[in-house]
């Protein structure tokens, strides 16, 4: 695997590496886990090249001491990356990813202020900007992003139709822990008692309940829920246990 720190470099091998094989393309904000890594062995599976970003991008966090917490392993990471196969993995700096200190940006006016959007602000205009970069930057043919961030992919998905950006998103599977957990980044940052109540979401959210009981059953059990709520055909909830917020959603 060939590490490519600045952008210049890449757009560089872009053109002289790349030629005439097909790019997919898994941006990520590291501390990978299985979730990850089912992305990008589809994206080798389905391309010539599987191309790796990752890169913690400060515009999306609307809580400055999440950005600070949030956790950091890259060693791991490349040693994961690099036992599914991937060819290159972009580690863009900050100054890279925003030449114009954040200026310039992608908003959506929409289904973006739903869900996650009401309790994050400015969160998905983040999202939406350094991904809009990012494609802008590998031109893969095909990017792949989790459905475990429902909300994310589609609002990712009409952008690169609104922008005629000719890269193919393509959702993926949410993978979980054998008890229902959806794998995520933020599960590394749980105390061990609020560990062992994280599956209790997930399984609130499969029950036959509606959404406002869900939600009360949730306080009950010691979580802090921002919504739970039904959306194009699925069930979205966010909630916090101490200091780490978890998100999931299930097809109705
Ligand atoms: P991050 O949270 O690192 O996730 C990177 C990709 O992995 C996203 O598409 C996410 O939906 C997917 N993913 C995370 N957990 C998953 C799971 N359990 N199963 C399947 N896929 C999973 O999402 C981001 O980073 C950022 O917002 C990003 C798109 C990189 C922009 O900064």
């Amino acid at each position: 695997m060939e590490i490519v720190k600045g952008t210049k470099k890449w757009m560089k091998l872009r053109t002289s590496r790349c030629a005439g094989k097909s790019l997919g393309f898994v941006p990520t904000m590291g501390a990978l886990h299985a979730g990850h890594l089912s992305l990008l062995r589809r994206a080798r599976r389905e391309n010539g090249l599987a191309v790796a970003s990752v890169f913690v991008n400060p515009a999306q966090f609307n809580d400055p001491r999440d950005l600070q917490r949030y956790p950091r392993t890259l060693s791991a990471d490349i040693k994961m990356l690099e036992s599914v196969g991937t060819d290159f993995l972009l580690l863009p700096s900050a100054p890279d990813m925003y030449p114009d200190g954040y200026t310039y940006r992608v908003s959506e006016t929409s289904d973006s202020r739903e869900l996650c959007g009401a309790h994050r602000p400015g969160h998905f205009e983040g999202v939406l900007t350094v991904v809009t970069k990012l494609l802008n930057l590998v031109r893969a043919d095909r990017a792949y992003f989790g459905e475990k961030d429902f909300q994310q992919f589609r609002l990712i998905k009409g952008m690169a139709e609104a922008f005629f950006i000719g890269t193919k998103i393509i959702p993926c599977p949410t993978l979980r822990e054998a008890n229902g957990l959806a794998m995520s980044s933020r599960n590394l940052l749980l105390e061990p008692a609020h560990r062992a109540l994280a599956p209790a979401l997930n399984k609130a959210l499969r029950s036959k309940a509606r959404p406002a009981e869900i939600k009360n059953r949730l306080e009950a059990l010691g979580f802090e829920p921002d919504y739970v709520e039904d959306r194009w055909g699925r069930r979205f909830a966010a909630a916090k246990l101490g200091k780490v917020r978890l998100i999931d959603n299930v097809p109705l």
